[in-house]
């Protein structure tokens, strides 16, 4: 079928490794500068970030100290993808990550798709981080006795949301304050629209620059939280941890959106493989360790904070600050808020990069306007791109708001691992080469089988009222449940097929993991990224599908 049009696997690599492919870039290939270190430390760069300094808070709140549960969960679930990821990284080291990955194996369509949900992860995703960087940086400022007006710190969204609902602080302060050019607010939160065009400045002039730039913001901000923890851990009540779960499982799922945005970023290293100079043995290294490294980072700051103060504390936006605030550590808010604004700055850095080199592959698969493409003769670096991005994430500060692009972002990104756990079960199986990653093969046969009763069991002894409860669609239990009711027959329909064509294991948990986290998106959620979705598959019918070159 010509909408599933593949690209072959080999068109992408030669026997001396990855075919530079210079065409449409004006005879330029991008430079190979980067090692393991480097990419562990982009993929640090691009995971720890807003998601642990602002959405954590959210997280807990809804959860309480289980959160950590939920951590732990999404590490796991996103191991198995950085696997999967990690064995197309192995094959087809070209950059464009999971869009490239997805034209191997499931043919043009679902590449574009993925190429247009990975737009969500890359550019939508950056909108948040930027009005965290802007909340923390403001905080900042305050604290060195500079005050900007309020309506030049918050989107104009929230501004009106709170002039209409009353709420008092500084939503309607810079509503009530706002200049007035011809009837309309001027209303804007001016140090993310900065932040997001000093880092598309960074990006455009080079990898080399932003490479060291990044290096840097990893170790200050590793090293703060270290301070943090070590901080923290003295302020800890045991009698915080309990109860464990005060709003149940329930109330820990809420907090998916929150807690996956802090995980997303691992994925961004694959973007880089055309800057690497052994893509195939270092994507997968680079992409596994900063996982490893993020995960326990997480799972140590989710328990510090929920034992230092009470969890229905934390449902503030800078929760880390918060804590010391709390606990009267007035050193620790300058110091959290300084590592927050180097930590976002970094995560801006790396997913800004990303996306102009998703947009490059497609573009060079015809997918796009040939221009994504072109390679800045001085720089070397996508330009067209970049800027193109640039306005991606900065257009929309001045008429979003935060939670709407934090759903968004989850969601879609997701649904990109799922397609990419599902493409490592289409691939062919292949030779072990010395020097390159290999996917550990499990046969899941039975492994599988006996897994998925294991799990049912294991639910069905500790929460008994568990699978009876599913069947209540009455109200608002109703949002909840559906997804389940999808989850459970789906994940028996997938562990039977793995039997039936001895699936390899990884792909199979990766991909029905990632599938139960979907299960914590709510209705609103999916009809957005359904709307997302028919907007992308427009754009492709009239643009890609004609113009690609497998046509
Ligand atoms: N994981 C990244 C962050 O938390 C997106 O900011």
């Amino acid at each position: 079928m010509r909408l599933l049009r593949k690209k072959p696997i080999d068109s992408t690599i030669g026997p001396e490794g990855p075919v530079p492919d210079t065409a449409g870039h004006g005879g330029h290939s991008l430079g190979r500068h980067l090692g393991v270190r480097d990419l562990t430390f982009f993929g640090i760069a691009a995971i720890i970030g807003a998601g642990s300094f602002s959405s954590m808070g959210e997280a807990c709140f809804k959860g309480g100290p289980g959160v950590t549960l939920l951590f732990a969960m999404c590490g796991v679930a996103c191991g198995f993808t950085a696997l999967c990821y990690a064995e197309f990284a192995a094959r087809v080291p070209v950059s464009g990550s999971a869009y490239t990955y997805a034209y191997v194996s499931f043919g043009e369509l679902f590449a574009w798709v993925i190429g247009w949900a990975l737009l969500m992860e890359y550019s939508i995703g950056n909108i948040y981080v930027a009005f965290s960087w802007s909340g923390y940086f403001t905080n900042l400022l305050d604290g060195f006795g500079w005050h900007l007006p309020e309506w030049l710190t918050i989107n104009y969204r929230s501004a009106s949301r709170a002039a209409a609902e009353g709420s008092t602080g500084e939503g309607l302060s810079a509503w009530n304050t706002a200049p007035m050019v011809g009837g309309l607010r001027i209303i804007f939160d001016l140090p993310a629209v900065a932040i997001n065009a000093m880092i598309t400045a960074l990006v455009y002039v080079g990898v080399k620059e932003s490479r060291n730039a990044s290096n840097a913001m990893v170790i200050v901000k590793l090293v703060i939280i270290a301070l943090v923890v070590a901080v923290g851990i003295f302020h800890i009540d045991l009698d915080n941890w309990t109860p464990f779960l005060p709003n149940g499982f329930g109330g820990v799922m809420a907090g998916v959106s929150a807690v996956f945005f802090a995980y997303i970023g691992f994925d961004a290293v694959s973007t880089l493989a055309e800057e690497c100079r052994d893509p195939q043995r270092d994507l997968p290294r680079g992409m596994i360790w900063s996982l490893v490294i993020c995960t326990s980072v997480y799972i140590v700051l989710a328990l510090v904070l929920t034992g230092m103060v009470p969890w229905s504390q934390l449902g503030v936006s800078d929760p880390l600050a918060e804590v010391f605030a709390i606990k009267g550590v007035k050193w620790m808010l300058y110091v959290v808020s300084i590592a927050a604004v180097v930590a976002m700055t970094s995560v801006m850095l790396v997913f800004q990069m990303g996306q102009p080199r998703i947009w490059m592959s497609m573009s060079r698969d015809g997918l796009l306007p040939k221009r994504f493409a072109a390679i800045h003769p001085k720089y070397r670096t996508p330009g067209f791109s970049t800027i193109v991005t640039g306005l991606v994430v900065g257009l929309p500060i001045f008429f979003t708001d935060e939670n709407f692009i934090l759903d968004f972002t989850s969601i879609g990104t997701l649904f990109a691992f799922v397609l990419v756990c599902g493409g490592v079960l289409m691939l062919p199986r292949r030779e072990r080469t010395p020097g390159r990653f290999h996917l550990p093969h499990v046969n899941s046969r039975w492994t599988g089988p006996t897994l998925l009763a294991g799990i049912v069991a294991l639910v069905i002894t500790a929460v008994p009222g568990y699978f009876p409860g599913l069947l209540d669609l009455s109200g608002e239990h109703a949002a909840q449940n559906i997804p389940q009711l999808v989850f459970w027959p789906l994940a028996l329909g997938v562990v039977f097929a793995a039997h039936m064509k001895q699936w390899s294991l990884i792909p199979v948990l990766g991909l029905l993991s990632c599938c139960w986290l979907l299960t914590g998106m709510e209705v609103s959620n999916w009809t957005w990224f359904s709307v997302w979705l028919v907007v992308g598959l427009a754009l492709y019918f009239a643009y890609g599908y004609r113009n690609s070159k497998l046509a």
